[in-house]
């Protein structure tokens, strides 16, 4: 099971890549969490990202093709991967296609989580992370059942620091402008299905869980 989830920032894939990869174990591939995880370590690729993500703007295309190509790479994506956030543009898509091929695999589907703009400041300004495992809240939508504090695992929870106000709206602006070549891209390969993801979250995943009931 060959997947790319797609939306802009705060549609859900990372809401939804949680529930995927638990129902079909499949390697999670988010290249956001990849750049985050660079930035803590303190590495020279988590250096460079942190200057494009602190604004809000992509980080360069050569950058992120290359973690992607080496994270395919590894064995557990042998029986398939769940990208998630990549690519966000078309030279990162043809790259994508370039990188299958070199290594015999194809794009099942892309899932398009679909939301209106509208939504998507307050859904990424309430967002609370939690440190510990990566589950993720909403002080409205979904709320943890104590404040401050995860579910799933008692850590703490935290807000991200792209999601103030400022930069949320840049991300919106940079991505919005990237994603409708990106569809077009997809649509003309027949890899796209658009799932509404403006229902609650229970019901976004019965309907990707239902379009990928036919592929298993
Ligand atoms: P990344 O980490 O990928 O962030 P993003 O695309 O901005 O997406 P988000 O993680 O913010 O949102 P999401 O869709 O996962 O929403 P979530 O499920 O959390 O990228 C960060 C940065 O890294 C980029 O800005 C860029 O700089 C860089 N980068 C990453 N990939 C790159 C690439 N390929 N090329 C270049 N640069 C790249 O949900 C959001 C909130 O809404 C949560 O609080 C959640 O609880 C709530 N929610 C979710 N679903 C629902 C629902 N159905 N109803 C109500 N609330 C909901």
């Amino acid at each position: 099971m060959n997947l790319v989830l797609m939306g802009l920032p705060g549609a859900g894939k990372g809401t939804q890549a949680e529930k995927i990869v638990e129902e079909y174990k499949i390697p999670h591939i988010s290249t956001g969490d990849m750049f985050r995880a660079a930035m803590s370590d303190g590495t020279e690729l988590g250096l460079k990202a942190k200057s494009f993500m602190d604004k809000g703007e992509l980080v360069p295309d050569e950058v992120t093709i290359g973690i992607v190509r080496e994270r395919l790479a590894k064995q557990d994506c042998e029986k398939g991967f769940l990208l998630d956030g990549f690519p966000r543009t078309v030279a990162q898509a043809e790259a994508l296609e370039n990188i299958l091929a070199e290594i015999e695999k194809k794009i099942d589907y892309v899932i398009n989580i679909d939301v209106d703009q509208s939504v998507l400041m307050e859904r990424l300004t309430g967002r609370r992370i939690c440190k510990k495992c990566g589950s993720t809240y909403h002080l409205v939508f979904n709320p943890p059942s104590e404040e401050g504090i995860c579910d799933r695992c008692g850590g703490e929870l935290y807000q991200r620091p792209d999601d103030n106000k400022e930069t949320v709206k840049n991300r919106l602006d940079v991505n919005i402008k990237q994603t409708k070549p990106l569809l077009d891209f997809y649509e003309s390969k027949g890899y796209l299905k658009n799932i509404n993801g403006q229902q609650a979250i229970e019901q976004v995943f019965l309907d990707i869980d239902s379009l990928l009931k036919g592929l298993v």
